[in-house]
């Protein structure tokens, strides 16, 4: 066959997404695409232009000219993927707290998400795509061949980011608050009215507390090749 496999994962914030998704991709040979990053660099956008983000009107025109490209370094898969919006490079800008704290709101906004949906899709149009989000197997690639839904207890997915934000020199941020904070970000995303977070019927559901990231990619990249995708 000549079209490639789609692969979906989704999940809660910090179950492991990113980091497994680019693993399985290269190991896979397929693209990797991390929609967080477009909703990210969206949030980015309205942020830097001061638009409130309970305008929808505003929040509109803003998007209809956004510009999104996201790179895949083939060299160090480590090393964090370039994300340019309108020719602004926000690679390390996305991941700010502010844009982490505002995110969810900019994610339930149905203008913002009809425009990143068309977009994601076409990515996915010639398939051999890892996609890694929230709605990726309910809604961006519902015939997805093979849809995972990671999770981790919220203890585990605060150590995992307070570990990140320590690796990058960030480490004043206490693990109670780290937890609180994925959990407002996980209600918010579960509970809103337009593609809520929430693990497709068909998905696969890996809970990875106690799992090694090299674990958990043979567990999806075994689950490919056993469907013989
Ligand atoms: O990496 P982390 O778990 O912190 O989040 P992310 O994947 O970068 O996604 C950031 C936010 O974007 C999420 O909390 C959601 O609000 C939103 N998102 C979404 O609504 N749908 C997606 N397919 C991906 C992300
Ligand atoms: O994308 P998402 O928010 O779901 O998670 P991530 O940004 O990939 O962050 C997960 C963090 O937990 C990374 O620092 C990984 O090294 C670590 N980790 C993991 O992803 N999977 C495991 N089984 C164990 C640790």
């Amino acid at each position: 066959h000549d079209r490639q496999a789609i692969v979906a994962i989704d999940g809660p914030a910090g179950a492991g997404k990113s980091t497994v998704a680019r693993l399985v991709a290269r190991e896979l040979g397929l693209m990797y695409l991390d929609t967080g990053a477009m909703y990210r660099a969206v949030t980015w956008l309205l942020r830097d232009r001061d638009i409130p983000l309970d305008d929808e009107a505003a929040v509109a025109e803003v998007v209809a000219e956004a510009e999104i490209r996201l790179q895949v370094p083939d060299d160090d898969p480590q090393a964090p993927c370039p994300v340019w919006i309108n020719d602004r490079d926000v690679t390390e800008a996305i991941r700010s707290l502010d844009v982490t704290a505002h995110v969810s709101a900019v994610a339930a906004l149905g203008c913002v998400r009809r425009y990143l949906l068309k977009q994601q899709q076409r990515y996915g149009r010639q398939g051999g795509v890892v996609a890694e989000g929230r709605d990726i197997g309910t809604h961006v690639f519902p015939d997805a061949e093979l849809k995972i839904f990671l999770t981790a207890s919220v203890e585990e997915r605060a150590r995992r980011r307070h570990q990140d934000l320590a690796d990058r020199g960030e480490g004043q941020i206490g693990l109670e608050r780290l937890a609180r904070d994925l959990q407002e970000r996980d209600r918010k995303d579960s509970t809103r009215e337009i593609a809520p977070l929430t693990k497709a019927p068909d998905a696969i559901e890996i809970e990875t507390d106690g799992l090694s990231i090299e674990q958990v990619v043979r567990a999806i990249v075994d689950r490919y090749r056993d469907r013989h995708l």
